[in-house]
């Protein structure tokens, strides 16, 4: 086959250590374990402690990681792309450090901001520029430092957010493996329900936007879970529909984890038995740009060449898609 197809051949991912449980937010506002564990399926997830340290420092481990344990020489990376909501600052590209850190000397390097969709929309660029055959190596990081914008007396917000990093390499395939379809949405109704008031162009930083907390986010948990269910359904049914995918053809659901009642919607919509559905919210909470790729970290070794994946992802704006790809590679 002369066609050009974009794979994922490599995976990464990194989470801090400290864990932030149930437990320890009943202490902080008005929730209990059960309340939580019922209503989104957390038990717990991970906080970057060091206040020196921003999302940079997640990415760089994520891609160190990916970069050791694939052999991988950082200076054949053509591009450094990095989803993320939090960078490190709002002006310079946080991926452009990340590149600098990780020896990517070779690679141009920018940010991809799209909420929780982020990762998604990330590999949609990535598949684009291996498949016009402009790139040969593309490093796709998701990475979020979400506890830097959570209000920690929130108790709309402060029990599902966690921070995380992961990282994938899209390479070229002449096999047509890897990138299949995808069928990406927006919609900027979005964006009085689930926000960050303050600091931008909009509202700049100001003394009355600090004291008000508008440099937290916002959430209207109950709209952006009515848009997030069927957004995220809608999109992976036409997915499927579209390549004539049956049930039994997909292998694995790689959904945002933002609540597992949205990935259990979304798993009934397409018919799938649950043990192709692949879930960690439990141990890591929505780590916005991350929960994909640390999906495909945690169950790498589960995956086999040729196996079809469904990624779908739901997000701020609103931001939402589908994805369909087949896995290009069996791990030792
Ligand atoms: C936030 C979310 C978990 C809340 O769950 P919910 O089932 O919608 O809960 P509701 O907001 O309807 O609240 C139900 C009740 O629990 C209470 N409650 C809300 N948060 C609570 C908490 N942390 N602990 C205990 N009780 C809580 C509410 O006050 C409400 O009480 P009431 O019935 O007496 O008014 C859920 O809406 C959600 O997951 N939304 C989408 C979030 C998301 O995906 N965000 C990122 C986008 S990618």
């Amino acid at each position: 086959m002369n066609t050009i197809t974009a794979a994922i051949t490599a995976v990464g991912a990194y989470v801090p250590d400290f864990v932030l449980s149930n437990k320890v937010l009943e202490t902080l506002v008005d929730t209990n374990d059960e309340w939580i564990t019922t209503r989104t399926g957390i038990k717990e997830r991970r906080i970057l402690k060091d206040d020196t340290k921003g999302t940079s420092f997640l990415a760089i481990k994520a891609a160190e990681n990916l970069i050791a344990k694939n052999n991988i020489n950082p200076a054949e990376i053509d591009l450094v792309l990095l989803g993320t909501t939090t960078p490190d600052m709002p002006v310079a590209a946080t991926a452009v450090y990340v590149a600098s850190q990780i020896g990517a000397v070779n690679a141009f390097a920018y940010d991809l901001q799209a909420a929780c969709s982020s990762f998604l929309y990330g590999m949609s660029t990535a598949a684009a520029y291996i498949e016009s055959g402009r790139y040969k190596k593309i490093l796709l990081i998701g990475a979020d430092k979400m506890s830097s914008i959570i209000d920690y007396t929130d108790r709309a917000t402060c029990i599902i957010f966690g921070d995380g990093a992961g990282a994938v390499l899209f390479e070229p395939n002449h096999e047509g493996l890897g990138f299949q379809d995808e069928f990406l949405r927006s919609d900027g109704v979005g964006r009085e329900f689930l926000k960050i008031e303050a600091g931008g162009s909009l509202l700049p930083a100001s003394k009355e936007t600090v004291e008000n907390k508008q440099h937290y986010v916002f959430q209207d948990g109950k709209t952006v879970f009515k848009y997030a269910v069927s957004g995220m359904a809608d999109v992976s049914e036409k997915i499927m529909q579209r390549n004539n995918l049956t049930k039994e053809d997909v292998n694995w659901l790689v959904a945002h984890q933002a609540n597992k009642r949205i990935i259990d919607a979304t798993a009934n919509r397409m018919g799938l038995d649950e043990s192709k559905v692949l879930v960690n919210i439990q141990k890591y909470g929505n780590t916005t740009s991350a929960t994909l790729p640390l999906l495909l970290n945690d169950f790498e070794k589960q995956f086999k060449k040729g196996d079809n994946l469904i990624f779908a992802a739901f997000g701020g704006g609103f931001t939402w898609g589908s994805i369909y790809m087949k896995w290009a590679y069996d791990k030792q």
